[in-house]
């Protein structure tokens, strides 16, 4: 950077400053960054966080910057290329559950990623939108305006779907409606062009034990089975990150800065009005500041949102105090209603299975060498399918699983709200969770409610996660510096409705895999199952011993719900007790939604764009 560019910010001249940008929008340097001012500052540069930054920025007189705490990604085959996934180097380091009481007080490693596009540059590549009852229960928790009609315009303006060759998708089952897709937007997104042999037996498995084949699952239900839409740009065969969605595709734009490998610390407040962030060196290095003239957005994440309220003097009274931090707003919901899907993975083995199946990458070299030159010379491949995934999924209502008891429904009505979460909890965090708990056992009982999923790799192995948890987890900060990471208190499974839910989901999965079209292959339950696993009780104690806390799923923890009911943000996003401050990302999502949460970060993050540019009037 020029002197000329650090005087004239140093002196405060806003109004030059459009002209002194850095003339396209490139990833900016801590010292160019230094002293200036933005019309707003984004924090977090993930989903959530540059679909803000992308919709901003259509307007010229618009500056916008995000800071991030991770890297560019180098466009390296483990993020671009589905059939050689690869998330490891990007993921967020030190993060580690507290114990986990109901799990035999084992900890786990967390997975979010620090990278920009965050969790879209390593994700699974999932894109699966939440349901029409999804979105009822986020109304009813008193947010007007975010039903399946006000959100079905903004999953169709941030997307851009190809439908997958015809004859490929009739002989593999994949549906779709076309209404319900968006055709204009830069989320380039479609399905696999390849598909594992073996793929067939487990859709029929489904359908002997009667399950329906859904005609779309972004259409508003989704219970039954189908075929994963993924971020595959046709054109390329590529991932299709936020960070290409929103950034590359708009890097023109001088207006649009992202400064990466930053963390911010903490949101500044002039009163109760937020200013501007306190920001340093991922790496180490000393503290800067930068200004907001009109917002700061929230969008770090399901761990990171709630960490920097706290920080900033926005959170749980007590909790501040405790750590000495001045009380900026008293919010007792910030890093409360935490959730995930917790998951555990059941092994088979099979004397007759079929080749070649998602195992077949690692272990046969022939092959991946042939499939890996059918990729790059544009041909259907294994390689556009997710490295050791399959294709499909099977959503299962309550009414769908095995011999699950109606006693299940009864004990989660008469149970008391306060006694499932953490002791002294606050009294409008107790109210609001009482009125989810009302919404999850009506969608118990609602057979177009997924409440668990289940999906088998075509090799050696199945997925079973809960959709739609019971259990409310906690974050909180342990100390004022950002490096030291908060708690993450998960509460996986305290409440005692899920382990049931899940037994009869793997219930559910041992009847599709006993029938004669998984018999076939030769199936032999492994572990953690196996057949001396039969009572309820074995169920529960192969659970407590092998779920996993997280599907990397996290969400919830600064919820959108009325104050009086332990929330976070009002229907437009802006935090509760104070000014100039948003919050764009999944911890927003009041209750965990029946799909991957990605198709609806996407969209929430698209609709609150619309409201910011409604309120500044903004081109
Ligand atoms: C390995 C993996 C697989 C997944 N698979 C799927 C899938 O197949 N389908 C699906 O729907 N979902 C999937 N998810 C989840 C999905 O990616 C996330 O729900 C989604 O990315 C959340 O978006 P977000 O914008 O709210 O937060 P994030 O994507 O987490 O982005 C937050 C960003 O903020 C940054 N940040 C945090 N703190 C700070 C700070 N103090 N200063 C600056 N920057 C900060 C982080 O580095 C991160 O880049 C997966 C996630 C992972 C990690
Ligand atoms: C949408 O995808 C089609 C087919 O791949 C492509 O031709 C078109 O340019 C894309 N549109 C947008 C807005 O990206
Ligand atoms: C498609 O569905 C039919 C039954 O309708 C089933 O026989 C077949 O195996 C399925 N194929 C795949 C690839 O799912
Ligand atoms: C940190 O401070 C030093 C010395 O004042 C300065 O040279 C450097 O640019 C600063 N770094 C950042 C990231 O602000
Ligand atoms: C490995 O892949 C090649 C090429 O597809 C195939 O001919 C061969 O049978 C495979 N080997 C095994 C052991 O599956
Ligand atoms: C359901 O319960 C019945 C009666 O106890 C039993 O015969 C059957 O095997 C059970 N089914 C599953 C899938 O557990
Ligand atoms: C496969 O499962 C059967 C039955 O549980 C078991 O006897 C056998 O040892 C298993 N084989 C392998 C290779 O794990």
């Amino acid at each position: 950077m020029t002197k000329l560019w650090t005087l004239l910010l140093l002196y405060g001249l806003s109004l030059v400053e459009a002209r002194v940008l850095p003339s396209h929008a490139s990833p900016v340097s801590a010292r160019a960054v230094q002293s200036a001012n933005y019309d707003f500052v984004i924090v977090g540069g993930g989903p959530s966080g540059l679909v803000l930054a992308d919709r901003l920025t259509e307007d010229p007189k618009v500056t916008v910057l995000v800071i991030e705490a991770g890297p560019f990604d180098q466009g390296e085959d483990g993020v671009r290329v589905p059939g050689a996934w690869n998330p490891v180097p990007y993921f967020w380091p030190g993060l580690v559950t507290e114990p986990l009481t109901a799990l035999n007080g084992r900890a786990e490693q967390v997975v979010v990623g620090k990278v920009v596009g965050g969790g879209t540059t390593i994700n699974a590549m999932n894109i699966l939108r939440a349901t029409t009852a999804d979105f009822a229960a986020w109304v009813s928790l008193g947010n007007g305006g975010w039903g399946w009609n006000d959100m079905l315009p903004f999953f169709k303006k941030g997307e851009n779907f190809t439908a997958p060759d015809p004859a490929f998708a009739a002989s593999n089952n994949i549906s779709w409606d076309d209404s319900v897709r968006g055709h204009g937007g830069p989320l380039q997104y479609s399905y696999s062009n390849y598909n594992y042999p073996g793929s067939g037996q487990w859709w029929s498995a489904g359908l002997s034990v009667g399950l329906k084949p859904v005609h779309d699952p972004s259409s508003g239900v989704n219970t039954g089975l189908f075929w994963v839409p993924t971020v595959l740009d046709t054109k390329t065969q590529t991932r299709c990150s936020a960070r290409v969605a929103h950034y590359d595709s708009v890097k023109t734009r001088p207006n649009y800065h992202v400064l990466a490998e930053h963390q911010v610390a903490k949101v500044l407040f002039k009163g109760t009005r937020a200013t501007g962030v306190q920001y340093l060196g991922s790496s180490g290095g000393n503290t800067s500041t930068v200004f907001a003239s009109k917002e700061v957005i929230l969008a770090a994440g399901a761990l990171h949102t709630p960490q920097i309220l706290q920080l900033s003097g926005v959170g749980p009274e007590k909790l501040l105090k405790s750590l000495g931090i001045p009380v900026v707003a008293k919010l007792p919901g910030v890093g409360t209603n935490f959730q995930d899907h917790a998951s555990i993975v059941v092994q088979y083995n099979f004397s007759n299975i079929i080749t070649p199946n998602a195992g077949s990458l690692a272990t046969n070299a022939t092959y991946a060498a042939e499939q890996r030159a059918l990729y790059d010379s544009h041909q259907p491949s294994a390689f556009t399918v997710v490295r050791g995934l399959g294709s499909t999924f099977g959503a299962l209502s309550f009414k769908d699983l095995a011999n699950a008891s109606a006693s299940i429904i009864s004990n989660a009505k008469t149970r008391d709200a306060a006694a499932s979460l953490p002791a002294d909890e606050d009294r409008t965090v107790v109210a609001g969770y009482k009125a989810q708990r009302e919404i999850l056992v009506q969608q118990l009982q609602n057979p177009d409610m997924a409440v668990s999923v289940t999906a088998w790799d075509t090799f050696s192995s199945v997925m079973v996660a809960v959709l739609k948890p019971f259990s409310r987890g906690k974050i909180t900060i342990k100390s004022t510096d950002v490096r030291v990471e908060p708690k993450l208190d998960y509460r996986t499974a305290t409440d005692p409705s899920d382990l049931p839910i899940l037994t009869a989901t793997l219930r559910k999965l041992r009847q599709i895999m006993s029938a004669p079209a998984m018999a076939a292959l030769g199936t032999n339950e492994a572990a953690p199952l196996g057949a001396h696993v039969q009572s309820d009780e074995d169920f529960e104690t192969v659970l407590r011993a092998s779920l996993g806390a997280s599907s990397a799923h996290q969400c919830c923890s600064a919820p959108m719900m009325p104050l009086k009911m332990g929330g976070v943000v009002d229907p437009k996003h802006n935090v509760y007790g104070v000014t100039g401050l948003r919050i764009a990302d999944v911890s927003t999502f009041p209750m965990a939604v029946s799909g991957g949460p990605t198709a609806n970060v996407y969209a929430v993050a698209e609709k609150v764009a619309d409201i910011v540019k409604k309120t500044y009037k903004l081109a």
